[in-house]
């Protein structure tokens, strides 16, 4: 069986000139955890030239949504921007990737730090009823540089609360918190500078980082993933050593096409 199938793309959303999103349909037998990725893509000159995409919708759902930015030399996601539904669009069939529940230890509070793109694992994470059976609260915290790029915020503040299921699941246990870096917004600054001010636990009414409860999940820039793991490490966090080990927090690389 080819490492490949083929889904059609059901509908595209463009948030600004350089995100969109868009659902395909699921093959039946594709399963996966919350968090983790497949290698989706366009086939040219009969061949898959596929890329790393966190696979952004949860799986309970009957199909796949996939969260990407449009780089406009880009091999891959310059053809992809131009998607319409009913186009098809190769999936890998074997998911895989390190954002998983499993790897994270028991604790109080999970925190989701995303930036850009780096949302798209979250979004699947915090429609899993595990999330909220593990965890007392579930924080999401998405950094972004304007707020053209808060995508998915009133799915997360309107939609979700109002689920016919995971409604009751997040109610006063999901807090999301978007920030901006290069605009006036309600919350202001890198997640970073936010967590070692104190600025974010103060705004979100919890205790400082702590690994005795809090376990992290991160998902950004190559530069954001490393200022995120030495501010974790310096406060005393493990990270889980690779798939299937447990740790204090994991951490995966927001795919972004250069
Ligand atoms: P900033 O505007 O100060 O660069 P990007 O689009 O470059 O991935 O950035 C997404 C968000 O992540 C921006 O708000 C950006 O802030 C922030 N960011 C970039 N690098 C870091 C880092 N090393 N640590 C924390 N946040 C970062």
């Amino acid at each position: 069986m080819s490492k490949y199938g083929t889904e059609t793309v059901l509908d595209v959303r463009h948030w600004n000139d350089h995100l969109f999103s868009f659902r395909t349909t699921r093959d039946p037998g594709l399963r996966f955890d919350n968090g983790q990725f497949v290698m989706i893509g366009l086939e040219v000159d009969g061949k898959p030239l596929t890329r790393a995409y966190s696979i952004a919708s949860a799986n309970h759902e009957e199909h796949l949504e996939f969260f990407s930015i449009k780089v406009p030399d880009g091999p891959l996601t310059s053809r992809l921007q131009h998607l319409r539904t009913g186009d098809p669009i190769v999936v890998s069939r074997k998911p895989t990737g390190t954002l998983v529940l499993r790897d994270l230890k028991p604790g109080k509070h999970l925190y989701l730090f995303g930036t850009g793109t780096g949302l798209a694992p979250f979004l699947s994470l915090i429609q899993d009823p595990e999330a909220y059976e593990r965890f007392d609260k579930v924080v999401l915290v998405h950094g972004v540089r304007w707020t053209s790029e808060l995508a998915y915020s009133e799915f997360i503040e309107q939609t979700l609360p109002n689920h016919e299921f995971l409604g009751e699941l997040t109610q006063g246990k999901l807090i999301y918190y978007p920030t901006v870096t290069r605009e006036p917004f309600r919350n202001q600054g890198r997640i970073t500078d936010l967590i070692d001010s104190g600025k974010l636990c103060a705004d979100i009414g919890l205790p400082p980082l702590d690994p005795a409860d809090d376990r992290a999940m991160i998902c950004g820039s190559p530069a954001m993933n490393k200022d995120m793991c030495e501010l974790l490490d310096a406060r005393g966090f493990k990270v889980s050593p690779y798939i299937g080990a447990q740790g204090d927090y994991v951490i995966e690389r927001a795919f972004v096409e250069k």
